[in-house]
């Protein structure tokens, strides 16, 4: 698929913002701070109905400006799919698809395919659990829409689980009626967990593979690379009866630290990935050209999995400064066979030199084929 079409009202820095894309490979230089990430924002939001770099909505909206809008089209084979999003502070999302309103976030979250490669990806792998989360959360609403609804029905009903323990008087905590309504949310909070855990486990078991490929060719060498995911819940056992009913256990055994401390103690809020690179977790040990390398593979496994069933769009904000002529070089291959990549540099020279297409300059929010 390709993005044929950019258009976005008082988003970020963005008064208005209209822009027709080709397929293959579009550049856009500007210097820092000049709105490059801005404008790939916009596809990302329409894409994923969140952004990256915000998980607060009313961010993306320009200064003092009442709402924003964006609208982008995608195309493909030969269909048209038009994205449209309305962000509004304190309101609820407004999003169209082919200007008919659509109401469940899942009918449209994931519709547009893509991977964004970007220097904060390295969080990913030197960051905190919430980063790799969001990131195993991502590839599972990319590969499965349904998936999007589960996250939100566990993030609501633990919401309401906090609520409750938060609720329960000091010292009241063994005897009060809060036993009874816990179990409630608990049997609740199960049910949707333990498929979120199987779903996250799955997906690592997918990611495997192409991610160890990526990164033997970069680093060729390479004798040891795993990942895995860490769960707070038993999860040896694999059908999603079994991680349920590990899950009630765990539960049970947390019941009353979770009224005493008033917090969740169980379930795949807590959860983690593991990657460990020559016997090492690569989180705490890897060197900062590795954890780069880790990282890049990380998200073109994720593209590479994409690629088995869609045509996706692959976004590289801002990477090339950061890699060496090798790992360009290997990043230029991938995006040969890409139906379409855009990327953004600072400067020109960032930019591998044979990278063919369209080339756009940014200054002050203005888009233009001149510099
Ligand atoms: N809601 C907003 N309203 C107005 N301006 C905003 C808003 N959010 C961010 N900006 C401005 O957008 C600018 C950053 O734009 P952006 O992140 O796209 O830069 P960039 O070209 O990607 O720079 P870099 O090369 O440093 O990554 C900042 O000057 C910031 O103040
Ligand atoms: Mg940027």
């Amino acid at each position: 698929m390709h993005i044929f079409s950019i258009s976005a009202l008082n988003f970020r820095s963005y008064e208005l913002v209209e822009l027709t894309l080709n397929p293959g490979i579009t550049t856009f230089i500007g210097p820092n701070g000049q709105g490059k990430t801005n404008l790939i924002e916009i596809v990302d939001f329409s894409a994923n109905l969140q952004s990256h770099r915000s998980s607060l909505n009313s961010n993306l909206i320009r200064n003092s400006a009442p709402f924003a809008q964006t609208r982008v089209g995608v195309k493909e084979e030969n269909k048209k799919i038009w994205i449209e999003t309305r962000i509004e502070e304190k309101k609820t999302l407004k999003i169209k698809v082919n200007s008919n309103p659509v109401k469940k976030h899942r009918d449209v979250a994931g519709l547009i395919k893509s991977t964004i490669f970007s220097p904060n990806d390295l969080y990913l792998i030197k960051g905190d659990p919430a980063t790799r989360r969001g990131f195993l959360d991502e590839v599972l609403v990319q590969n499965d829409r349904n998936y999007f609804e589960l996250k939100s029905e566990y993030e609501k009903i633990l919401k309401q689980k906090n609520a409750l323990l938060k609720s329960v008087p000091k010292g009241d905590k063994n005897k009060s009626a809060a036993w009874s309504t816990l179990e409630i949310w608990n049997e609740k909070l199960a049910k949707t967990g333990s498929q979120i855990i199987y779903f996250r486990k799955k997906i690592i078991e997918a990611l495997i593979n192409p991610f160890i490929k990526n990164y033997n060719e970069i680093a060729p060498h390479t004798k040891d690379l795993q990942m895995s995911y860490n769960s707070n819940i038993n999860i040896n056992n694999s059908t999603i009866e079994d991680i349920h009913a590990a899950y009630i256990f765990e539960l049970e055994n947390k019941k009353e630290e979770e009224l005493a401390r008033s917090i969740s103690l169980v379930g795949p809020h807590r959860d983690d990935f593991e990657i460990g690179l020559n016997s090492l977790p690569a989180k705490s040990q890897s060197s900062q050209g590795e954890a780069w390398s880790l990282a890049l593979c990380l998200k073109l496994a994720m593209f590479d999995l994409l690629r088995e069933t869609h045509k996706p769009i692959l976004i590289l904000d801002d990477v090339f400064s950061e890699l060496d002529q090798f790992r360009r070089e290997f990043l230029l291959k991938k995006i040969q066979d890409t139906e379409q990549t855009i990327i953004t540099a600072a400067v020109e020279e960032d930019t591998p030199k044979n990278l063919f297409g369209d080339k756009y300059f940014i200054n002050n929010s203005e888009i233009t084929n001149e510099s």
